[in-house]
C-alpha cells in the first residue's frame, strides 16, 4: 500500500487520532475534551472543550515566535501600482490596533461585522482583526450590488461594517460607499457604525454619527489583546449561492478550520513554513478567505495579495510578473484566469521573460478543469499542475493530489483522489451506491473532516434540507459525476440551478427572480451556457406578457441593468431572448437542460415528457437571433 493509502485509511478508520495528532500544530488555550463530538449528529463538533484564538495562531504566534521581520504579507496590485510588504509584527500591531478601534466602538465576541472591500491590506486586517476579538465576520464580494449587501445584512445582523471608498478595477474606480449606503438603507438591519478606509482615487462621503475614518480611529485607538474563544465558536460566515436569492450562510467554526487549514498547507500544497504562497482569488471568496489569508498566516508563510488581473494589468504577463518579483514557490488560482492569458498569449511567450527559477507547482480549482487549459499550463510552466476540487461550504479540498503525502500521477479532467479525511462516495438517487464509472450524485460521509461547515447561520433545518435530508448519513455536495477504478473523482456537473461563471458560483434561480419583476415579462428562465473564456455564461428567456409591444431590444436592455443592479456585474448576465413559450414537460417543469444542449449545439433527446415538441424549434430561432450555438 501506498504511503498516501495509509495515510488516507487512517484518517477514515482513526478520525479521533489523525485529527488529534494535527491538532498538536495549532496552540490551544485550553485542550479540546474530545476530537469529534458526535452527540448531536447529524451536527458534529471538533474538538469540542478546546479553546483558541485564530488571529493568535495566525500572526502573534509568529511575530513572538521568531519570525517577526519575516513578510507575512505582500500586496502587490498593479491598478494602484503599489507594491508594500508587511511583517509579521507590523502585520499583528496594525490588527491589534484596528481590533481596539473596533473594541472601542462597541464590537465584542460573537458580534457579527460585515466586511465590503476591495483586495487591500486593510481588507485582511479587518477579518483577523474581528478573529482576535471572537467577532464573526461576513466578507461581501465586492462585484455584488447593493441589494445582496442588504440581505447578507438583514440576514448577519452586523453590529459595523468595515468598508473602503472605493475598488479599482481595471479600467474603473468603483465607488463603494454609495453602494454601502444604499444596502443599509435598503436593509432592514442598522449597524451602529461604519469605519471606513479612505482611498485616494474616490474619496467618500460620510454619514456623521454613523461612518467613522479607518486611520483615525485606528491612530487613537489602543492594541487589543486577542480573545480566546471556544473551538466551536464560529470565525466567519461566508455567503454562497443557493437555489434562491436567499444566500446560505456559512458557517465556519475556529478551531476544526485551524487545525485542517495548517494540515493542508504541507499534505496538499506541500508548502514549508517560511515560503512565498499566492492565492490569485478575492478575499470575497473562499479561497481568499482559506487560502490568501488563514492557511499561509498559520503556517507561518508569506501570503500575496493580487490587485489586478491575469491580464490587463498590464499584460498576459503578470502572473509571472508577480511569481518572478516576489519568489513564489507555488500559486493557486481559476481555470478562467489560465484560460484568459491563453485567449492572449497562446504561445506563452511572456513566460520566458521572468525567471521563475522559485516556482515549483500550479494549482487550479473552482470551476471544472477543462484538460486543454490544463495541458496547456503544464506544457508552457513546466512545474506540476494540480486540479483540486473544494466548495464554500467544505473550506478547503475535498479531492487533490496531495503533493506533501504522496504525488500521484495527474489524470486530466480529474481533481485525483478524495483527501485525507473525505470519504467520498458516488449514489443514484435512490441512494444506493453505484460501480466505479458510472455517474451519479457525489456525496460525503459523514462526519465531514474538520474546516468543513457545522452548519448555515441561523439555519439548522436549512443545512439539514439543502445538505443531508437528500441522503441521509451523507453530505450531498450537489455536483454528480464518478468514480474511476483508481478512485479518482470526476466532477462533471452541478445538480441544481446553480452555475459557474469565471470561477464565480452563482444562482440562476436568483437571476430568475429578477427577470420574473419586471413588469412586462410573464414566465421566465435562466440557464448556464458554455463560455470558452469563463466556462459558463447566464443567459435569459423571457416570455412577455400579452398586449407588451415595446421593443424587445428594450426589455432586454432593461432585465441585462436589473440583474447588474440587483445582484451585481459579477453575474456577467448580459444575454437574453425572448420567446412565445417555454418548453416544459406535461407536468409543467422548465427543461432547461434541453434549452441548455440547444445552446450549446449539443446532442440532445427530446424528453418524452415534453409538452409540445414544436417549442424546441421556436427556441432554436430564438438562440440564432442572439449568436447561438457559438460557431453554428
Ligand atoms: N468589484 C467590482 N466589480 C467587479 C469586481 C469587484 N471586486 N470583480 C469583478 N467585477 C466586475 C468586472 O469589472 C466585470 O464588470 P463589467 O461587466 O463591467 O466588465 C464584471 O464584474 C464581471 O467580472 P469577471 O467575470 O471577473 O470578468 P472580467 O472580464 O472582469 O475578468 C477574468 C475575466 C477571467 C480575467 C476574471 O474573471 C478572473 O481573473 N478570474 C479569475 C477567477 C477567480 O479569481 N476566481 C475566484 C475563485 S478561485
Ligand atoms: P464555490 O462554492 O464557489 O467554491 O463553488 C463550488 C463549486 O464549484 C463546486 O460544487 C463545483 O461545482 C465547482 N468546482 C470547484 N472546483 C472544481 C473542480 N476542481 N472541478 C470541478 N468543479 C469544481
Amino acid at each position: 500500500m501506498g504511503h498516501f493509502d495509509q495515510v488516507q485509511q487512517r484518517a477514515l478508520a482513526d478520525p479521533q487520532g489523525f485529527w488529534g495528532d494535527a491538532a498538536a500544530a495549532i496552540h490551544w488555550d485550553r485542550p479540546w475534551d474530545t476530537v469529534l463530538d458526535d452527540s448531536k449528529a447529524p451536527f458534529y463538533r471538533w474538538f469540542a472543550g478546546g479553546r483558541l484564538n485564530t488571529c493568535y495562531n495566525a500572526i502573534d504566534r509568529h511575530a513572538d515566535g521568531g519570525r517577526g521581520e519575516q513578510a507575512a504579507l505582500i500586496y502587490d496590485s498593479p491598478v494602484t501600482d503599489t507594491v508594500r510588504s508587511y511583517t509579521y509584527r507590523e502585520l499583528r500591531d496594525l490588527v491589534a490596533r484596528l481590533a481596539g478601534a473596533m473594541a472601542a466602538h462597541g464590537v465584542g465576541k460573537g458580534d457579527r461585522v460585515i466586511i465590503y472591500m476591495p483586495m487591500v491590506p486593510e481588507a485582511v486586517m479587518a477579518m483577523l482583526a474581528c478573529a482576535r476579538l471572537g467577532a464573526i465576520h461576513s466578507v461581501v464580494f465586492g462585484g455584488f450590488a447593493a441589494s445582496e449587501l442588504a440581505t447578507r445584512i438583514d440576514d448577519a445582523k452586523p453590529k459595523m461594517i468595515l468598508a473602503a471608498s472605493c475598488g479599482v478595477e481595471v479600467n474603473r474606480v468603483i465607488p463603494y460607499k454609495p453602494l454601502l449606503d444604499a444596502a443599509i438603507d435598503q436593509a432592514t438591519h442598522k449597524p451602529d457604525h461604519c469605519i471606513v478606509l479612505q482611498r485616494p482615487m474616490a474619496r467618500a462621503v460620510m454619514t456623521a454619527g454613523r461612518d467613522l475614518d479607518w486611520a483615525e480611529v485606528a491612530a487613537a485607538a489602543e492594541p487589543h489583546a486577542c480573545v480566546s474563544v471556544a473551538a466551536t465558536d464560529p470565525l466567519y460566515i461566508l455567503y454562497t449561492s443557493g437555489t434562491t436569492g436567499q444566500p446560505k450562510g456559512i458557517v465556519r467554526d475556529n478551531g476544526g478550520h485551524a487545525v485542517a487549514l495548517k494540515w493542508s498547507m504541507k499534505a496538499v500544497y506541500d508548502i514549508e513554513p517560511g515560503e512565498i504562497y499566492w492565492a490569485a482569488s478575492d478575499v470575497g471568496w473562499v479561497v481568499g478567505h482559506s487560502y490568501i489569508v488563514y492557511a499561509p498566516l498559520l503556517h507561518g508563510c508569506t501570503t500575496i495579495l493580487y490587485e489586478g488581473k491575469p491580464v490587463g494589468t498590464p499584460d498576459p504577463g503578470a502572473f509571472w510578473r508577480v511569481i518572478s518579483q516576489h519568489k513564489v514557490v507555488s500559486m493557486f488560482t481559476a481555470p478562467t484566469a489560465f484560460r484568459a492569458i491563453r485567449q492572449q498569449d497562446p504561445e506563452g511567450a511572456h513566460i520566458g521573460k521572468y525567471d521563475l527559477e522559485h516556482y515549483r507547482a500550479l494549482f487550479l480549482a473552482g470551476e471544472r478543469c477543462d484538460p486543454d487549459t490544463l495541458t496547456w499550463a503544464q506544457e508552457k510552466l513546466k512545474v506540476p499542475v494540480i486540479d483540486h476540487w473544494w466548495q464554500t461550504e467544505t473550506g478547503w479540498a475535498i479531492a487533490a493530489n496531495c503533493m506533501g503525502i504522496e504525488p500521484l500521477p495527474v489524470k486530466p479532467g480529474s481533481p485525483s483522489r478524495a483527501v485525507p479525511g473525505w470519504d467520498v462516495r458516488v449514489l443514484d438517487d435512490g441512494g444506493h451506491e453505484v460501480p466505479r464509472g458510472k455517474i451519479g450524485s457525489i456525496v460525503c460521509k459523514l462526519p465531514l473532516p474538520p474546516g468543513s461547515l457545522p452548519t448555515l447561520w441561523n439555519a439548522d433545518a436549512r443545512f439539514r434540507q439543502a445538505y443531508l435530508d437528500e441522503f441521509p448519513g451523507y453530505y450531498k455536495t450537489a455536483d454528480a459525476g464518478y468514480i474511476d477504478d483508481d478512485g479518482y473523482v470526476y466532477v462533471m456537473a452541478r445538480t441544481d440551478d446553480i452555475i459557474n461563471v469565471a470561477g464565480h458560483r452563482l444562482s440562476t434561480g436568483a437571476m430568475e427572480e429578477v427577470l420574473a419583476a419586471h413588469p412586462d415579462v410573464a414566465e421566465c428562465a435562466v440557464i448556464g451556457v458554455a463560455d470558452s473564456l469563463k466556462g459558463q455564461l447566464p443567459m435569459g428567456f423571457l416570455v412577455l406578457n400579452a398586449g407588451v409591444e415595446r421593443p424587445e431590444s428594450e426589455i432586454v436592455k432593461e432585465v441585462v441593468q436589473m440583474v447588474r443592479d440587483r445582484i451585481g456585474p459579477v453575474a456577467a448576465f448580459k444575454t437574453a431572448t425572448a420567446v412565445k413559450r417555454l418548453p416544459k414537460t406535461r407536468s409543467g417543469k422548465i427543461l432547461r437542460g434541453t434549452m441548455r444542449a440547444l445552446a450549446d449545439g449539443a446532442a440532445y433527446k427530446t424528453p418524452a415528457t415534453i409538452d409540445d415538441p414544436a417549442i424546441l424549434d421556436e427556441i432554436a430561432v430564438s438562440l440564432k437571433s442572439v449568436g447561438y450555438p457559438k460557431g453554428a
